[in-house]
């Protein structure tokens, strides 16, 4: 059966993750659980990249070799996914031997259909890109540290797939969204296409895989880190689990990443002869300040803080609901506590006490029975739109549309008035806490994706187990069970 395969960028060891690497990485956990939950089977993969210039430079700054240095970085990340409650299917590191087999396997398949040369190279290097730029990238001033360099190196015949590849964007066999981020590369795309060095001398850098058909020479960390998204599934060595996966149906990635991505690899799978993912999938950034979150700028939030301080359930809401998939959004702690305030704690929390104190003090704790299927609730419930957005990734989407919902339960409550109502017709009461009740699970299960922790908590109170997204699941006389408030108010 084919899988729902999605994935993140691998991320450099090179330093600790920060809510950029995060955000991507719940964002993918977040897709996956709604997958699961529509009946979809679905496969999730992150790692890290371990090779290239940054990643020894770093080890040479800690003064260990870079396996050493890899090794004592996993950790860091391997925790930050466990705390965040990430449940992926896979987690990939490229100095992984099942990693290094693909890489020199395909790069001796590509080298022996000629679409690999050798050629003697002069132009300007970017030490932070780590690789050749043009003249024009060299005036833009965006690159940093540039040197010029003459060099012995092997090239991949990129420009020969140019024509094939802009056919295939513009008519979305692979769909690059936004659809900005499409025109974007599109136009990349009306320049001749260059062919891409895919060689570093080891006199240069060592920390790389060997070419295996010159040991002189290391794969350049592009080539090596996006064979990830197939040597995970094991291409070239198990034909079933890799047909159960590819085509990817989403590679996330953030904006920065966006052309070797959407250039790089589709001509790499050209060159293999292999399909192309469904789709790309470029979200913004989290800026604070104005800027991109980044340790060179010191204006890092760490993941770790924030989930000490609101809870894991709490990050991933914020970080879900605050970023228009697609666009750049601000990180602070007022954004976020306002949010937190107003969505988790007054509109959604309250709310779940407030039923949950009706019930047990009018009805002994225990669902009251229904006389009726229909109400205001049971049609507003129809309204959210799951499988569109999911579809089209506006995970913001859902989740305004599901808060919606829940004011709308809100409301309902404020036109019944149950309170008053059960003194003088306890049956309609009944009736009307039933529907505020069923809504709250229905909610509870949709935010599931978002918050699996504090959803569950408000479901084991509901005393239903019942996870199906249909109307009307919750038994009457089952037990309810009273808590601590879920989401309490931050001051
Ligand atoms: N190793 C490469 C990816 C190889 S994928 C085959 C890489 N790693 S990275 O660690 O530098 O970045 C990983 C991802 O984090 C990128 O998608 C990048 O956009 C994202 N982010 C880094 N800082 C970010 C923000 N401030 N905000 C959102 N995402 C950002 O690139």
């Amino acid at each position: 059966m084919q899988k729902y395969f999605l994935t993140t960028p691998i991320y450099y060891v090179n330093d600790k993750p920060h809510i950029g690497h995060a955000y991507t990485t719940i964002l993918a956990d977040t897709i996956s659980r709604y997958r699961k939950l529509v009946g979809d089977t679905s496969f999730f993969l992150t790692g890290l990249d371990e090779h290239g210039l940054k990643v020894q430079q770093a080890a040479e700054k800690n003064s260990k070799s870079p396996q050493d240095h890899c090794d004592g970085m996993t950790p860091a990340f391997l925790n930050l996914w466990k705390e965040l409650n990430i449940d992926y299917d896979d987690f990939i590191r490229t100095t992984e031997q099942r990693h290094i087999e693909v890489v020199q396997h395909i790069l001796s398949e590509v080298n022996n259909s000629g679409d690999i040369y050798i050629d003697e190279y002069e132009g300007w290097y970017s030490v932070s890109e780590e690789r050749f730029i043009t003249e024009k990238e060299v005036d833009s001033g965006q690159f940093g540290d540039v040197k010029k360099l003459k060099e012995k190196n092997y090239f991949f015949k990129m420009s020969k797939y140019q024509e094939e590849l802009i056919n295939k964007i513009q008519n979305d066999e692979l769909k690059i969204q936004p659809e900005s981020r499409k025109n974007e590369v599109l136009s990349f795309l009306k320049n001749n296409l260059s062919d891409l060095c895919i060689s570093r001398p080891k006199s240069r850098l060592e920390w790389g895989i060997e070419l295996p058909f010159d040991k002189d020479y290391v794969t350049y960390v592009w080539f090596d880190a996006l064979i990830n998204y197939i040597s995970s599934i094991g291409f070239s060595k198990d034909s079933d689990k890799f047909k159960e996966c590819w085509p990817a149906d989403v590679h996330l990635i953030g904006k920065d990443i966006l052309t070797t991505h959407a250039v790089y690899w589709p001509t790499m799978l050209m060159s293999i002869g292999l399909p192309l993912p469904k789709r790309i999938f470029a979200h913004g950034w989290w800026l604070t300040d104005s800027k991109k979150m980044s340790k060179s700028l010191g204006n890092v939030v760490s993941p770790l803080a924030l989930i000490d301080d609101f809870g894991v359930d709490a990050v991933r809401y914020y970080l879900m609901s605050d970023m228009v998939l697609g666009m750049d959004a601000t990180f602070s702690s007022q954004s976020f506590e306002k949010k937190y305030n107003s969505d988790l704690a007054n509109d959604f929390g309250n709310l779940v006490s407030r039923i949950s104190k009706l019930i047990e003090n009018n009805f002994d704790s225990k669902i009251p029975n229904f006389s009726s299927n229909e109400s205001d609730l049971s049609e507003n419930y129809e309204h959210i739109k799951l499988s569109n957005n999911l579809e089209e990734l506006k995970i913001d989407k859902i989740i305004n549309d599901i808060m919606n919902f829940i004011r709308s339960i809100n409301i309902y409550m404020e036109k019944n008035e149950p309170w008053k109502l059960v003194k003088v017709d306890k049956e309609k009461a009944g009736n009307v806490l039933y529907h505020c009740a069923e809504s709250l699970r229905l909610a509870a299960i949709l935010l599931s994706p978002i918050m699996p922790k504090k959803t569950e908590k408000i479901l084991e109170n509901l005393g239903c187990s019942d996870k199906s997204l249909k109307w009307g699941k919750l038994l009457p006389n089952s037990s309810l069970k009273t808590s601590e408030p879920i989401f309490p108010r931050i001051n």
